[in-house]
């Protein structure tokens, strides 16, 4: 049975071997040791609490999915002070356990955490697989979201 909750602090290093996990489906060929990678970022995870939330997916007691909400602050307007968005990032759903509903019920949760954080919108830079998946759930295209890569 697969359970979706709340990431803990205590997390870092499953959402790590996770986001290492997605890395070598992407980049086979990609040779790197991921020892400092699962360190640096459980540094990273315990040092962003105030703007990232995240939930993962467990299987008996494994963790097979993950997706985080970063909240976003936005400036303030008259009568409106505590704006933000929610952006949600790097939904992946380890790759035996895929089309099963598990990157849907995290998405629906990362909304739901969007909405307790009083954001007023959620964005996303979908991968091509998940676009289906975000449509589904309500997300609309928006054609004025301008975007300048720097590298
Ligand atoms: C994108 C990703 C997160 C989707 O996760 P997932 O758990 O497979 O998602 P779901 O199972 O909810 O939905 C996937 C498909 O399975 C189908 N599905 C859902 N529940 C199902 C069930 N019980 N039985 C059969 N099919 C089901 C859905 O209809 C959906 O179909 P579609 O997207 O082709 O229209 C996963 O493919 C992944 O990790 N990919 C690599 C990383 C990535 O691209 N991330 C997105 C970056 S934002």
């Amino acid at each position: 049975v697969t359970t979706i909750r709340r990431a803990s602090i205590a997390d870092g290093t499953g959402l790590a071997e996770l986001r290492s996990a997605w890395h070598s489906e992407r980049y086979p060929d990609d040779e790197q040791s991921y020892i400092d990678f699962v360190e640096q970022f459980a540094t990273w995870w315990s040092q962003v609490q105030e703007s990232h939330q995240a939930v993962v997916a467990t299987d008996g007691g494994q963790l097979v999915g993950m997706g985080f909400l970063a909240l976003v602050a936005r400036v303030p307007e008259p009568g409106n002070i505590a704006r933000r968005h929610g952006d949600v990032q790097s939904v992946f759903v380890r790759e035996q356990f895929r089309n099963a509903g598990i990157g849907t019920a995290i998405v629906r949760s990362l909304i739901g955490m969007a909405r307790e954080s009083g954001c007023d919108k959620v964005t996303v830079h979908s991968g091509t697989r998940a676009l289906p998946l975000y449509e589904r759930e309500g997300f609309h295209h928006f054609d004025r979201l301008l975007v300048l890569d720097l590298h």
